[in-house]
């Protein structure tokens, strides 16, 4: 039985890779017609999918070159005829069953776009997620084949930050007016996983009414939004982390103590942005007031 086998396998070589004969472990195209004689689900899902859309037209790869340019040439495994035990079998690539560079590499052949490229550098390569953990080439939903909806993809694993979108003052992502990657990149980034350079540069991609530079500026301000803020959500209106005055007395003790300069006795008892109210810096003289 065995024998047999393997003689196929020979003379499938042999038609194959003719001048190759001796190194039989080099596999070579065979083109996806081959494939799809046997895999008829995956070729029917691959079609309806953005890749099945999208390769023929954005890459010049036309059908029947398609399985193998992310399978890899899969003569072998072929000519396995589906023995698992032919160790020409195991020569064909599932994404699905790499670890680390080598399942990214799969997608790094086609996908050099700026965000994408910064995988190495990110929390998630250095996890062991790959590329597969959220997307699906086969069975991908949406435009960007991820397995689950954008909003559940984060939550699979990063649960506590479902509670924090619910807490009273948040982001509205719940509404359906931004996702997480409104501020992150999955694919990696410099800390944090961000959209961009620093925290603030993040925030002023939609909040550039902050960003400045003004003529009286405020210290913390300008160095992190999170120094008064936390990003996904709070008990306290405006995503404060603290409620006023409180806020602001943990760096301003002596305000108003030592000196009444406003006549005003109840001060530290109020909200401290009823007067200064331009918080986060602005261009009219005056202590952030108006
Ligand atoms: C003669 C039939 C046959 C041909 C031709 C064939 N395959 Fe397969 N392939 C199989 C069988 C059987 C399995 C095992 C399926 C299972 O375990 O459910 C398999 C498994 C696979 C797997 C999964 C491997 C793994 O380790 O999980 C991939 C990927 C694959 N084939 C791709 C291809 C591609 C691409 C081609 C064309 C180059 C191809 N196959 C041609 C029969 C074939
Ligand atoms: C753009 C890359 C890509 C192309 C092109 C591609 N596949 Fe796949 N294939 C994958 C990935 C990734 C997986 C792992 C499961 C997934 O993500 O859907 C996979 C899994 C498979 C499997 C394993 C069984 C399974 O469903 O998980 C088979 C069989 C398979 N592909 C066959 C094919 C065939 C046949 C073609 C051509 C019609 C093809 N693939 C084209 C990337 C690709
Ligand atoms: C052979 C080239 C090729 C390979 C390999 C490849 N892709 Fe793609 N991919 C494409 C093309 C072409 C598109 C369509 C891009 C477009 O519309 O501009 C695409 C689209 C996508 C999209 C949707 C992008 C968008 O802009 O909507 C995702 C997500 C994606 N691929 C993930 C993957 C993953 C994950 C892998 C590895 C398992 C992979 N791709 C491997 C060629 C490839
Ligand atoms: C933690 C989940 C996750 C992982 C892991 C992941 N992605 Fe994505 N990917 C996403 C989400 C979510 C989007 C949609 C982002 C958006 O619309 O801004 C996306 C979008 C994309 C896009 C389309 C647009 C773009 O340029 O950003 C491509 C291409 C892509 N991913 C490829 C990859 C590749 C290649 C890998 C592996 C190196 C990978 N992804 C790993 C979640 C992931
Ligand atoms: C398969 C699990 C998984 C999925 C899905 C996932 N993550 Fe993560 N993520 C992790 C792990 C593990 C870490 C490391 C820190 C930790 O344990 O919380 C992490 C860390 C992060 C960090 C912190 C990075 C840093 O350097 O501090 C951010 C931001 C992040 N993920 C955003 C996302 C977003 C956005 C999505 C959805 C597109 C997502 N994650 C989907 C597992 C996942
Ligand atoms: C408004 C912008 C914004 C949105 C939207 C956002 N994040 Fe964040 N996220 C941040 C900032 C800023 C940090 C802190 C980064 C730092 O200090 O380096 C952070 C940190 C994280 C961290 C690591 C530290 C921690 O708090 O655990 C994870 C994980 C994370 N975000 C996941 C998510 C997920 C999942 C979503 C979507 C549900 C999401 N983020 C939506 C801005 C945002
Ligand atoms: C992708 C766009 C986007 C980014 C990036 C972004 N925000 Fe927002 N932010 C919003 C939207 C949308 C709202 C809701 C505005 C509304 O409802 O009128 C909001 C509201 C807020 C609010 C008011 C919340 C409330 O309860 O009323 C604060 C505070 C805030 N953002 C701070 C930040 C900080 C800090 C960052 C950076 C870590 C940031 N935002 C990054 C879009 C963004
Ligand atoms: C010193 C503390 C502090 C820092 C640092 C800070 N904020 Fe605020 N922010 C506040 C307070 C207090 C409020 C509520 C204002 C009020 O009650 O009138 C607020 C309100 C907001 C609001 C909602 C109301 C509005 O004015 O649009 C947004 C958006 C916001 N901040 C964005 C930012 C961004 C972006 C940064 C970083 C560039 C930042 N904040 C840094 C204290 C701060
Ligand atoms: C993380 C520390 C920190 C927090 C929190 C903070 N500030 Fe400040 N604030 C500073 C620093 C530093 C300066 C500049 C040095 C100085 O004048 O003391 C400053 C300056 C000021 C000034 C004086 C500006 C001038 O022109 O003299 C006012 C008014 C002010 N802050 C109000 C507030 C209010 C109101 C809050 C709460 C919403 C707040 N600050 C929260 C650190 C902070
Ligand atoms: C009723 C209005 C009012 C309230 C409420 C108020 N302030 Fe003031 N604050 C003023 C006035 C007026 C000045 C003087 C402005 C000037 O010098 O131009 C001032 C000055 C300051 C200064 C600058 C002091 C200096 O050296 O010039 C700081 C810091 C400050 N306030 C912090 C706070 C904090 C923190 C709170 C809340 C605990 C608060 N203020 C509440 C009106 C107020």
């Amino acid at each position: 039985m065995k024998l047999k086998k393997l003689s196929w396998i020979a003379a499938a070589l042999a038609l194959v890779v003719p001048f190759k004969a001796a190194s039989a472990e080099t596999a070579t195209l065979v083109g996806s017609d081959t494939c799809i004689a046997c895999h008829s689900e995956q070729a029917a899902s691959f079609n309806s999918s953005t890749h099945g859309k999208k390769m023929p037209i954005v890459k010049g790869i036309t059908a029947d070159k398609s399985c193998e340019s992310c399978h890899g040439a899969g003569s072998l495994h072929a000519a396995a005829a589906g023995d698992k035990t032919n160790p020409g079998f195991a020569t064909i690539k599932n994404p699905s069953k790499l670890k680390g560079s080598a399942a990214s590499a799969t997608c790094f052949a086609c996908h050099n776009q700026k965000d994408v490229m910064l995988w190495d550098t990110g929390t998630h390569a250095a996890k062991g997620l790959t590329c597969n953990t959220c997307h699906s080439v086969h069975n991908g939903q949406g435009a960007k084949s991820l397995k689950k909806s954008e909003g559940e993809t984060c939550y699979q694993c990063h649960k506590n930050k479902k509670a924090e979108m619910s807490l009273p003052s948040h982001h509205p992502i719940e509404e359906g007016k931004m996702t997480c990657n409104g501020c992150h990149n999955p694919h990696g980034g410099t800390s944090g996983n961000l959209k961009a350079e620093t925290v603030n540069e993040t925030c002023y991609k939609c909040h550039s009414d902050k960003a400045g530079p003004f003529a009286h500026e405020h210290d913390p301000v300008t160095e992190n939004c999170g120094t008064c803020h936390k990003p996904h959500g709070s008990a306290n209106q405006n995503l404060l982390k603290q409620a006023q005055p409180y806020l602001c007395l943990r760096c301003h003790k002596n305000e108003h103590t030592v000196r009444q300069n406003s006549g005003v006795s109840d001060l530290r008892k109020r909200n401290c942005t009823d007067c200064h109210t331009y918080i986060h810096g602005s261009d009219m003289s005056g202590a952030f007031g108006h």
